[in-house]
């Protein structure tokens, strides 16, 4: 079922039509696409090159079109080459020569790129809405956690207590940046590309921002050449996708590690785990760890797009096909990915205790030690020293520095007294960061009241 006939006179051969169709694939585009067709065939009339009895029928049917194949009564089948020709196929079927008007001054080179942004611009904001799910989500952990201390870690070893609020806080300013990438990409693709034709306008008097209007779109693009081959948005969009896939793949690393008998900072829920065929004991966490493999999939997909791109002369070729499937897969991916994640983070159990236990060891406080000797008169590069010693000797005894008695401490530098215990103690370490951006409870409620305003917004 050929919409371009007329110029052969061989039947296609089978393995041809297989290799060079796309129905399998773009039929999930036939809302965007009859979409744009409505779009197109209301300006045709407004402009008289339709009649409006010919649009109201097209309309009309192009309406039933749509509801049947969402009902399941039309099945879209391999017969057709893509989307396109399936709606115009079966609009033709059903109205004759009516239905032939609709591709007037249009090409499926202008339609195709109206039909991908239509569908990209839906799926940002699908991605939006679950990105602010998940934001939601880590802002009540939060408020939850504002004093469950845990350690910071530099080099994946122990450096200065926070606390997991402040640790969430960090993956929350993540994803925030994802929502403003996606908002960004989403304004910068938003316009139209119908009426470019196949790469040179059309002799028809369209009216290009009336159909871009129609469309929601800002405004028509500008050069008919660019309109049809100009996938730049999926790169950027890809690029969008494979950084939150990065920021959740690390997030699960985490999860991983925390989730492990080293770690136990949380468990994950039963739901959120698998077991082992052979080790009765295990409880896996299969869910974050297929998230950060899934991370090479979105990651595979730009490098393609790239690729695909790098050497097509102007304007559409064929090429441009290949950005379906791998776009699709990663939108589908990501979507996944932000669910199962927000579920597995809301559902998991926040091992407070062991976390405060594990920030009280490998000697989190020490730069609060070294502060306490400046805010007493030693220059800081002599208090980095005399802790260290203190350090090597706590190392020695097994003990942590506020386990250290006063005489030991005096023996190093007479200038500490009593109220050093006080002062290496994890609540005040934590307590007198209140920086803006750091984890004393005062900033952090600072913050968290900037974010619920975003959030609002
Ligand atoms: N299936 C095609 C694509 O996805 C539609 C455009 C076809 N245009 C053409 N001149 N062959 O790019």
């Amino acid at each position: 079922m050929k919409l371009w006939g007329g110029r052969f006179t061989k039947e296609e051969n089978q393995l041809v039509h297989k290799f060079n169709a796309s129905i399998d694939f773009d039929q999930r585009m036939y809302r965007q696409d009859i979409e744009g067709s409505i779009a197109h065939v209301t300006m045709l009339a407004a402009q008289g090159i339709l009649t409006d009895a010919e649009k109201d029928i097209i309309i009309k049917n192009l309406q039933q079109i749509r509801s049947e194949v969402e009902d399941g009564t039309l099945v879209i089948t391999e017969e057709y080459e893509d989307i396109h020709s399936f709606v115009e196929s079966v609009l033709i079927e059903r109205t004759g020569d009516v239905g032939k008007k609709l591709h007037t001054g249009r090409s499926r080179n202008d339609q195709v790129a109206l039909d991908m942004k239509l569908y990209v611009r839906d799926e940002i904001d699908e991605i939006d809405t679950l990105l602010k799910k998940l934001l939601q989500t880590l802002l009540s952990m939060m408020e939850q956690n504002l004093d469950t201390y845990m350690p910071g870690f530099t080099h994946l070893q122990k450096a200065q207590p926070v606390t997991f609020a402040h640790h969430l806080g960090a993956y929350f300013e993540m994803f925030k940046r994802d929502r403003g990438r996606l908002s960004d990409i989403r304004s910068r693709m938003n316009l139209c590309p119908l009426g470019a034709g196949a790469l040179a306008g059309t002799t028809y008097p369209l009216d290009r921002e009336l159909t871009a209007s129609l469309l929601h779109f800002d405004g028509p693009t500008l050069n008919s050449m660019d309109s049809v081959s100009d996938r730049d948005y999926l790169v950027e969009l890809l690029s969008a996708l494979s950084t939150i896939m990065i920021h959740l793949s690390r997030f699960c690393e985490e999860i991983i590690l925390w989730n492990s008998n080293e770690y136990r900072f949380i468990e994950l829920d039963d739901a959120y785990s698998t077991g082992s065929s052979i080790m009765p004991q295990k409880k896996n966490p299969d869910i974050a760890e297929l998230i950060r493999g899934k991370t090479g999939r979105v990651f595979g997909a730009l490098t393609t797009m790239l690729t695909v791109l790098k050497g097509i002369p102007l304007a559409y070729n064929k090429d441009m096909q290949e950005d379906k499937e791998l776009t699709f897969d990663a939108i589908d991916t990501v979507k996944g990915c932000l669910v199962l994640f927000e579920g597995m983070i809301r559902s998991m159990h926040v091992k407070k205790e062991i976390m405060e236990i594990s920030s009280k060891r490998g000697f989190t406080n020490a730069t609060d030690a070294a502060d306490y000797l400046v805010r007493h008169g030693v220059p800081f590069r002599d208090a980095h020293g005399i802790i260290g010693q203190l350090v090597l000797i706590c190392i020695d005894r097994g003990i942590s520095l506020d386990e250290l008695p006063l005489e030991e401490f005096k023996k190093v530098c007479p200038v500490f007294e009593e109220d050093v215990y006080e002062a290496i103690s994890l609540k005040t370490c934590v307590e007198q960061r209140q920086t803006l951006g750091a984890p004393g409870r005062a900033a952090m409620e600072k913050v968290i009241t900037l974010e619920k305003k975003y959030l609002e917004d």
